[in-house]
C-alpha cells in the first residue's frame, strides 16, 4: 500500500489490514482453484422491485448530503479497490493514468425502447451535475465520507424508456487488458459486473458520478462515469461503465459470482448479517484524526444509515437469505 507509508498503520488497525489480506489472498486462492466456485446458494429469482411513486419524493431525496467530516481527498484517491490494476490498495493510484478516459461511449441496450449510446458530451449537455455527500462503507470494514458529483442514474435511464420487462439493471466495466495491468491475473471474471434492481436504480440516492471533491473524477475511483449506491457495500460502485442493459432475470455480478455464499446479490449494508470470515457490526472511517489513516471503530448502521430512504424498497424480505 502507498498511503502514508503502511510501516506507519499502528498495531489497532490492523484489523482492517488483516480482513483485506484475507479478500486478497482468498481472491488469489479462487483464481487457482476455479472448482471450489461452486458453492450452493439460492438461484431463485430475488424477490422483486416495490413501486417508488408510492413512496413520498421527499423522503427518497433526504439524505443526499451529510454533515460529518469528509475524508481527506488524499486518501479517498490513493486507499482504492480497482482489481483492474492490481489488488493493492495503492495500485488504482499508480496505474489508472494508462486508462484513456476520452473519448467514452456507453452503450445502453436490453429491455427498452430506445436502445442507443450515449457519450460523455451527451451526459455533460443534458444533466446538471449535483453533489451529493455519502458514506461510503465498504465490505472489507472502513468507510469514507465522499463528496461526489454526478447525475441520479434514473434520470440517465428513464431516456432509454425501459419497458415493463426491464427488471433489473446489468452494468460492465471497460476490459482494456493493454492499459489495465491487472487484468493479466484472473482474480475477478472479467470484466468487472454489477447489477440492481430497477428500483433501485431509479431511487434518487443512486447516482452515477463523474467528480468528486469539486473536480473531475480521476482514473483511479472510475472515470469518466461510476455508480455510487450509498446504501450498498462499496463494491456495487462499479468503476468506468461501459455498457449499461435492462434486463428481465437477475444480471451477473462479480463478486456474487467469485463466492455466491460470502457476497450476495443485494449486497445492502447489514450489520445484523456478518461476512462468514469477519463481523459486519463496525467500521472504521478514513481519515483518522493527528494523521491516521483509519479513525476508531464505531458501529456500522443499517443500510449505512440511509434505512429511512431505502428501507422501504426490502419490505417483507428476509434479509439473512437475500443478503
Ligand atoms: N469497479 C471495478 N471495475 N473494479 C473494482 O475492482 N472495486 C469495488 C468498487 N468498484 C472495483 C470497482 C470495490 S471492492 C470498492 S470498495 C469500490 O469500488 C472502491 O471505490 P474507491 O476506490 O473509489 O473508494
Amino acid at each position: 500500500m502507498s498511503i502514508r507509508d503502511a510501516l506507519k498503520i499502528p498495531a489497532a488497525d490492523i484489523t482492517d489490514e488483516w480482513i483485506y489480506q484475507q479478500r486478497r489472498q482468498f481472491v488469489s486462492a479462487l483464481a487457482l482453484t476455479p472448482a471450489i466456485l461452486a458453492t450452493g446458494c439460492s438461484k431463485a429469482e430475488p424477490p422483486g422491485a416495490v413501486n417508488l411513486a408510492a413512496i413520498s419524493p421527499s423522503l427518497l431525496n433526504s439524505g443526499f448530503v451529510t454533515d460529518e467530516t469528509r475524508t481527506l481527498e488524499r486518501d479517498a484517491t490513493t486507499y482504492n479497490n480497482f482489481y483492474e490494476f492490481g489488488t493493492n490498495k495503492g495500485d488504482p493510484a499508480k496505474f489508472a493514468h494508462r486508462m484513456t478516459t476520452s473519448p467514452w461511449t456507453i452503450t445502453v441496450s436490453g429491455e427498452c425502447e430506445n436502445p442507443g449510446t450515449i457519450d460523455m458530451d451527451d451526459i455533460a449537455r443534458k444533466f446538471r451535475d449535483q453533489e451529493r455527500v455519502y458514506r461510503m462503507r465498504c465490505v472489507e470494514g472502513w468507510s469514507m465520507v465522499i463528496p461526489w458529483l454526478g447525475i441520479p442514474l434514473g434520470d440517465l435511464l428513464k431516456t432509454f424508456k425501459p419497458t415493463s420487462k426491464a427488471k433489473y439493471v446489468a452494468f460492465e466495466t471497460l476490459a482494456d487488458r493493454n492499459a489495465m495491468v491487472g487484468m493479466r491475473y484472473p482474480s475477478i471474471k472479467w470484466p468487472y459486473r454489477e447489477g440492481l434492481r430497477i428500483d433501485e436504480a431509479m431511487h434518487p440516492l443512486t447516482i452515477l458520478a463523474n467528480g468528486m471533491y469539486g473536480k473531475k473524477l480521476p482514473n483511479q475511483n472510475g472515470a469518466p462515469l461510476r455508480l455510487i449506491v450509498p446504501w450498498k457495500y462499496g463494491f456495487k460502485g462499479i468503476k468506468s461503465i461501459v455498457a449499461i442493459r435492462f434486463t428481465e432475470k437477475a444480471p451477473t455480478s462479480s463478486w456474487n459470482q467469485l463466492q455466491p455464499s460470502e457476497y450476495g446479490f443485494f449486497s445492502n449494508v447489514n450489520r445484523n448479517v456478518d461476512h462468514p470470515r469477519w463481523s459486519q457490526k463496525s467500521e472504521r472511517r478514513i481519515s483518522g484524526s493527528e494523521g491516521k489513516l483509519f479513525a476508531d471503530r464505531i458501529p456500522t448502521k443499517m443500510f449505512n444509515g440511509y434505512a429511512d430512504q431505502v428501507a422501504a424498497l426490502y419490505q417483507g424480505m428476509d434479509l439473512r437469505k437475500w443478503f
